[in-house]
């Protein structure tokens, strides 16, 4: 049970998921792409976007998890182990992407529940860190990822070629 009276369940996503899943990914590339346009997606997304989710929800190295009350998809985290180039001393890590919750579920507990998830499927994995990308605007994002004890370790900057 998440909050005082929200009785959310978090579940492994399945194939029958892939239209819900897609129309949360949507939004919130909507929202990213209004914090910054390099982040929006073009139009024929969903189609590319399905194909991705179809194949995701078949490995064994990657996991969706959905956020689950009566019945409604109400928020979204998807993860895969990522190999690093193999001379680092940190060669796999768990990553995290596509985290959303919807706008009336927030701020109730639902998005530290689908990443403790996640972070427990990367420990059964045998991983030892995770890793996620926030969007610099994104203070919210950035915020929940600090509390819940990520630290930011770099910085990616973009210049646009004339
Ligand atoms: C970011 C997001 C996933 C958080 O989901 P959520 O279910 O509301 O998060 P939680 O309720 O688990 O919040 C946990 C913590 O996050 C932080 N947080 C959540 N909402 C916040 C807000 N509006 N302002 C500042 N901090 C906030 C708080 O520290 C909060 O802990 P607290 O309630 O004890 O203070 C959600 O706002 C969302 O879907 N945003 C749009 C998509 C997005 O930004 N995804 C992340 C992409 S990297």
């Amino acid at each position: 049970m998440i909050g005082n009276e929200l009785k959310i369940k978090i579940q492994k996503a399945e194939l029958s998921d892939i239209d819900e899943l897609t129309r949360l990914s949507r939004m919130l590339w909507d929202f990213e792409g209004r914090l910054d346009s390099h982040y929006s997606v073009s139009e024929n997304f969903e189609i590319m976007f399905k194909g991705q989710l179809r194949r995701n929800l078949g490995r064994r190295d990657a996991a969706i998890f959905k956020a689950v009350h009566k019945g409604k998809i109400v928020g979204q985290i998807s993860g895969e182990v990522q190999e690093k180039v193999p001379y680092r001393k940190l060669s796999k890590v768990g990553y995290m992407e596509y985290l959303f919750v919807a706008k009336p579920y927030r701020g109730k507990g639902v998005a530290t529940c689908l990443v403790e998830e996640l972070l427990r499927w990367f420990r059964k994995k045998g991983l030892r860190h995770a890793e996620v990308i926030a969007i610099s605007r994104n203070m919210r994002a950035n915020h929940f990822y600090r509390k819940l004890g990520f630290r930011e370790i770099h910085r990616k900057y973009m210049l646009p070629l004339r």
